[in-house]
């Protein structure tokens, strides 16, 4: 943390950030990785269940489809309204809130299984808000965390955008939830039976070019660092986000069918 920077100011950056173009519009990219995360914690029906950085709700809904009693959480308001009117589609009846994840609304020892997807990965303060998945976890329930590696896609999509906008100075590089020595010890001495496992979502789309302005109009921070570029800096962003995806490209048809690495944690509270 630097002298003049608190992560305070740091969260409201990057609030604005996933408030930014539409992430509604580009949500269901990560319903596979929610869908994964709920079955690899092995969720039992009836059990209590907190979706920490919730955004649309694919993890809430996942776990309510599973007669889960669900709560999710998110910082972002339209993403909350948006996470409500689906759970209301499906009927399903889930505790939706504005909070914070490094803050979270719930006593300690809320909840069975704490878990967030490509969530907390996301947060300011990491210590603060894996402080706050294990605080409001029972003991001897589960907390699940799915995040990016630094060496997947997405981890090298962020290190592409830092290339081309340098994100708040003192941010925290979000693939540390990627790592597990990280994880290990972020989580620390109130958790034992750490876990840990990588896998892959596979994403389509009708070339690298459409991914990239895909991403540009929809996805908070390739969208906000575009709009901090001028003509010729988004125009080099462009590019350098196709031959990202170009390169990761298993499709010889002109389409785009690329591997995108995640790490799953599992852990429960001692
Ligand atoms: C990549 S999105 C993932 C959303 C959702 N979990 C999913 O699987 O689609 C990251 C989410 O983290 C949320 N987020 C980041 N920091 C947060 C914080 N401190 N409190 C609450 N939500 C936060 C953002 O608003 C955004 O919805």
């Amino acid at each position: 943390m630097t002298d003049t920077v608190t992560f305070e100011e740091i969260k409201a950056k990057q609030q604005k950030i996933w408030s930014s173009g539409d992430y509604g519009k580009i949500a269901w990219i990560t319903v596979p990785v929610a869908e994964t995360l709920a079955e690899v914690v092995d969720l039992r029906p009836g059990s209590r269940v907190l979706d920490v950085a919730t955004g649309t709700g694919h993890v809430a809904l996942a776990a309510a489809r599973r007669f889960c009693d669900v709560s999710g959480i998110d910082y972002v308001p339209a993403l909350v309204d948006s996470a409500h009117r689906r759970a209301a589609a499906e009927d399903l009846d889930i505790d939706f809130r504005e909070a914070d994840a490094e803050d979270l609304p719930f006593d300690d020892a809320t909840f069975d299984y704490t878990l967030s997807a490509i969530g907390v990965m996301f947060t300011a303060d990491h210590q603060r808000a894996a402080n706050e998945l294990v605080r409001v976890t029972r003991p001897g329930g589960r907390v699940g965390i799915a995040s990016w590696t630094a060496t997947g896609f997405v981890g090298q999509l962020l290190k592409t955008v830092g290339k081309h906008a340098a994100p708040p100075p003192g941010s925290l590089p979000p693939v540390r939830w990627g790592d597990e020595a990280t994880v290990r010890e972020m989580l620390g001495e109130h958790v034992s039976d750490t876990a840990f496992s990588k896998t892959r979502v596979t994403q389509r789309f009708l070339s690298p070019e459409h991914f990239a302005d895909f991403f540009l109009t929809h996805y908070g921070p390739t969208h906000m660092a575009a709009a901090r570029l001028d003509d010729d800096g988004r125009a080099a962003f462009r590019a350098d986000m196709i031959a990202l995806a170009a390169e990761s490209n298993k499709a010889t048809d002109g389409t785009l069918v690329s591997d995108w690495e995640y790490l799953i944690t599992i852990a429960t509270k001692a």
